[in-house]
């Protein structure tokens, strides 16, 4: 029996880091991955840190040879959509995304994390987020309404028993600033075409329109996914963390390239008022996966 990380699921976090290395060249793929399979995190209940962890899928590869489905890989050619709109690709080694109650645990923990892993892994982006208005994001949009439930969620974004990367998960990690004072600028008529769905109550519009973001990332199309996003960053610059898992690459990737435009020329409108700064795939390892690595003379 493989379980995913369950990380993944624990909802309600208030406090989030995400973490994205890369190793420091003299190290082995496989170093990296024992050195963050013996991180610790706080094992008390309240003040305790949720901790994910994911490795860029070449590398696990390596390492793991069976150990994910073939055909995932990393986020390593910029995504270009027919009028020339580019998602960059900036594909790192590792992740560790931390989440728990309160931002003081959170921020030790992670300062912790890159101090243990300073050896053999630079920290390439660090990304803190926070929860806006209950669950919305920083359009002032309901983020995640079309989310699986979390008995639900697990047939979404875990990869089945049996399969190669049984217990694992393949995790989108993309970075959006959001041109606030253009987004702003729209009233919220225009704003819900944008999304395609209501501000207020996230109602979905009957009919929406085809550049909507619902209808280019639409579910029924491109197959589900589970979404952890959270807003991030300070008044100047600010925007959405998105956190999307799957245990199949595919609806993941298929939903950039129909954001991009690259089905039928339709880009999403809210490409026009949001801008990728960063994405990297990750494969995120079953726990067991992960606890063949923790290094025998750590204390348990
Ligand atoms: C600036 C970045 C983004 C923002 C602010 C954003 C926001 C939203 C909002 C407000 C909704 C409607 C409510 C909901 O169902 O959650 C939504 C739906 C959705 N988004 Fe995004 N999103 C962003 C990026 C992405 C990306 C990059 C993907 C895919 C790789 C994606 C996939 C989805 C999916 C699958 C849905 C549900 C579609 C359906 O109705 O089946 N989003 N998003």
């Amino acid at each position: 029996m493989n379980t995913p990380q369950s990380g993944i699921f624990a909802l309600g976090t208030f406090a989030h880091i995400y973490l994205e290395f890369d190793r420091r060249s003299r190290h082995h793929a496989r170093t990296l991955v024992r050195a963050v399979a013996s991180l610790r995190e706080p094992r008390t209940t309240l003040g305790g840190v949720n901790m994910v962890c994911g490795f860029r899928p070449e590398l696990w590869k390596e390492v793991v040879p069976h150990g994910l489905p073939p055909e995932v890989a990393g986020f390593n050619r910029d995504l270009v959509g027919p009028d020339g709109y580019a998602m960059p690709a900036t594909q790192h080694d590792a992740v560790l995304w931390l989440s728990g109650g309160s931002y003081d645990v959170v921020f030790d923990t992670a300062r912790q994390v890159v101090h243990s892993l300073d050896s053999v892994a630079t920290l390439a982006d660090e990304t803190s987020g926070w929860p806006y208005h209950h669950d919305r994001d920083l359009t002032g949009f309901v983020d995640g309404s079309e989310n699986p439930t979390l008995l639900e969620a697990p047939t979404v974004a875990v990869i089945r028993e049996g399969a190669p990367g049984a217990g694992g998960s393949v995790l989108l990690l993309q970075k959006w600033k959001h041109e606030a004072a253009r987004w702003d600028a729209l009233s919220v008529h225009s704003q819900e075409q944008v999304i395609g769905r209501t501000k207020a109550e996230s109602i979905e519009l009957d009919p929406r329109p085809e550049d909507s973001h619902v209808a280019r990332t639409d579910q029924d199309v491109f197959g589900n996914i589970f979404r952890r996003n959270v807003p991030y960053g300070n008044v100047e610059d600010h925007g959405t963390m998105f956190v999307g898992f799957s245990a199949d690459q595919r609806p993941l990737v298929r939903m950039l390239e129909s954001m991009v435009g690259i089905p039928n020329g339709v880009r999403d409108a809210l490409t026009r008022y949001t801008k990728p700064l960063t994405g990297a795939y990750y494969f995120v390892p079953s726990t067991e996966a992960i606890r063949r690595f923790v290094k025998e003379s750590d204390p348990d």
